[in-house]
């Protein structure tokens, strides 16, 4: 028996990274998985990898700052897979910017991806999460909880998901539905790899966010997501659950 037999998970920005991670994990354990991404190439790639292991998935090619694409979705995911148990909202965006360089397309851009969606996906997810008893992990950041230097956009967008995930879990506290999110550190993804930095950064001002261990493997999150989704979390509700190597204890 799998933790997830006969559950269905919708979850975004499963083409790379900590959302590929989770929804292979999540399958390994059972579940279906309804994968979005802007990332079709990424997409095409994590269908083969959960099929190649015998697992369901399907994928929706959605940009999560269109809100009519999030309700697509959702409306495809119930009439394709039968419920949502559980909504993972996953993608996202980080770059750094001087505060003074950033553009109001630069601000927009970040702002509908990492909060936008997450706001509209869960919207049009909650009638059905409420139906199946399910719950929403929501990936924010040790910058949603801390100040970073160069990155006020990205530390404002991810903030707005710490106190988003604390105010969807007090609205619905009555309600047999659970809501929770997951503040990552360092996580060897591509978002790392391909991280856009100032070029003449003051390192001494980025101390703090440097840690003090060497970045995480996205499987690590991908636990993480699994337990918190999982009914064994049963009164995890309103959390925001760090996994960043000690970033946010100092
Ligand atoms: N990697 C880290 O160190 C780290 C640390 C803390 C938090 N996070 C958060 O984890 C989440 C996943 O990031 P990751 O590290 O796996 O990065 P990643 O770049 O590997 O994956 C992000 C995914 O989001 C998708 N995406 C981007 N814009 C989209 C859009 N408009 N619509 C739909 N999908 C879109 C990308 O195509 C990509 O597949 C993000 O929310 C990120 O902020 C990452």
């Amino acid at each position: 028996m799998g933790r997830f037999d006969g559950k269905v998970a919708l979850l975004t920005g499963v083409a790379s990274g900590i959302g590929r991670a989770t929804a292979l994990r999540l399958s390994s354990e059972g579940a279906s998985v309804f994968g979005l991404d802007i990332d079709a190439e990424g997409l095409a790639d994590v269908t083969t990898a959960i099929e190649s292991e015998s697992g369901v998935i399907s994928t929706r090619v959605t940009d999560v700052r269109s809100v009519q694409e999030c309700r697509d979705a959702v409306d495809d995911c119930v009439s394709e897979m039968g419920s949502i148990d559980i909504l993972g909202n996953i993608a996202g965006i980080a770059w750094q910017r001087h505060v003074v360089d950033v553009t109001e397309d630069d601000w927009d851009r970040m702002s509908d991806i990492n909060v936008k969606g997450v706001f509209f996906l869960t919207q049009a997810a909650i009638p059905h999460i409420l139906e199946s008893h399910g719950n929403i992990v929501n990936i924010a950041s040790n910058a949603g909880l801390m100040g970073m230097a160069y990155c006020v956009p990205y530390c404002s967008t991810k903030g707005a998901i710490v106190n988003m995930t604390r105010a969807l879990a007090i609205e619905y506290v009555r309600d047999p539905i659970r809501v929770n999110a997951i503040a990552p550190g360092g996580t060897d993804t591509s978002l790392v790899a391909n991280f856009e930095m100032v070029e003449d950064a003051d390192f001494s001002l980025m101390q703090n966010c440097v840690g003090y261990r060497p970045p995480a493997p996205p499987e690590q999150i991908a636990a993480l997501f699994a337990f918190v989704a999982s009914d064994e979390a049963g009164n995890i509700h309103g959390s925001i659950l760090s996994a960043d190597s000690g970033l946010t204890a100092a």
